[in-house]
């Protein structure tokens, strides 16, 4: 294993973030009423964690460089992580004093830094140095569905990608109320479930930091090389889990 998380870690969530199904259930809710529920519950709250990568920092080589894997996820992830748990403390304070002005003030950073643990969270897994080729079996029948073939439906989500302006994300979301895939692009870190209701299944990080060193300013290139280590098992697996 890469690294050691930063905090103290919940052997649990750790084992399920390594099956690349860890929950992050407190963030679906679209609606305030729904997102603030759940945090008055801080009290009996374990710190959320880095989770490890399920492979060493050089494995994603050449597609993606050792020093982008190590800072991504050491520096960046890890302080997404950090500024999640000081939101959530003030937060939990804000609510025993029954402060609503801070606890609506709090919210762009529990939205910013949340997103960033449950985006990143989801796209280590999404990746592998096995990965790359074609999803098989019911993953590729709803890809052929829903839009067309898998080079169709490879070359949308490298577009929706690349022309996310400023940071942000691609993704693949299951419409759980229509039963069908759909190509989504979401700005700086909101989530993809928090933020249009979808259900993550591949997350492509077009956040400079994830590509810049080695690919400098050439999106574009990024995009090319991730497909070839797109961990298809993992997006399957995800399918299969949110069509139960
Ligand atoms: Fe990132």
């Amino acid at each position: 294993m890469a690294v050691a998380g930063l905090d103290s870690v919940r052997r649990s969530d750790k084992a399920r973030v390594l099956r690349g199904t860890a929950s992050f259930s407190r963030f679906s809710c679209r609606s305030r009423a729904a997102l603030v529920a759940p945090l008055g519950c801080l009290g009996a709250r374990h710190k959320h964690a880095l989770p490890d990568l399920p492979y060493d920092y050089g494995a994603l080589e050449p597609h993606i460089s050792a020093e982008i894997m190590q800072l991504h996820h050491s520096k960046h992830h890890a302080a997404y992580v950090n500024n999640l748990n000081v939101t959530e403390e003030k937060y939990k304070e804000a609510l025993a004093k029954g402060d609503v002005t801070t606890q609506v003030s709090l919210q762009p950073a529990l939205r910013f830094n949340g997103g960033g643990h449950i985006n990143h969270t989801i796209f280590w897994t999404n990746l592998s140095p096995n990965g790359g080729g074609e999803p098989k079996g019911e993953l590729m029948e709803a890809i052929k569905r829903d839009f067309g073939s898998f080079a169709n439906f490879k070359e949308k989500l490298t577009a929706v990608s690349v022309g996310v302006q400023g940071s942000g994300w691609g993704w693949l979301g299951y419409n759980k109320e229509q039963g069908r895939l759909q190509i989504a692009a979401c700005a700086n870190q909101d989530p993809l479930q928090g933020t249009t209701g979808l259900i993550p299944l591949l997350g492509i990080d077009v956040w400079e930091h994830a590509y810049y060193l080695q690919y400098k300013n050439v999106r574009p290139d990024y995009l090319k090389a991730i497909w070839n280590v797109i961990n298809w098992e993992n997006v399957s697996s995800r399918y299969a889990s949110c069509k139960k």
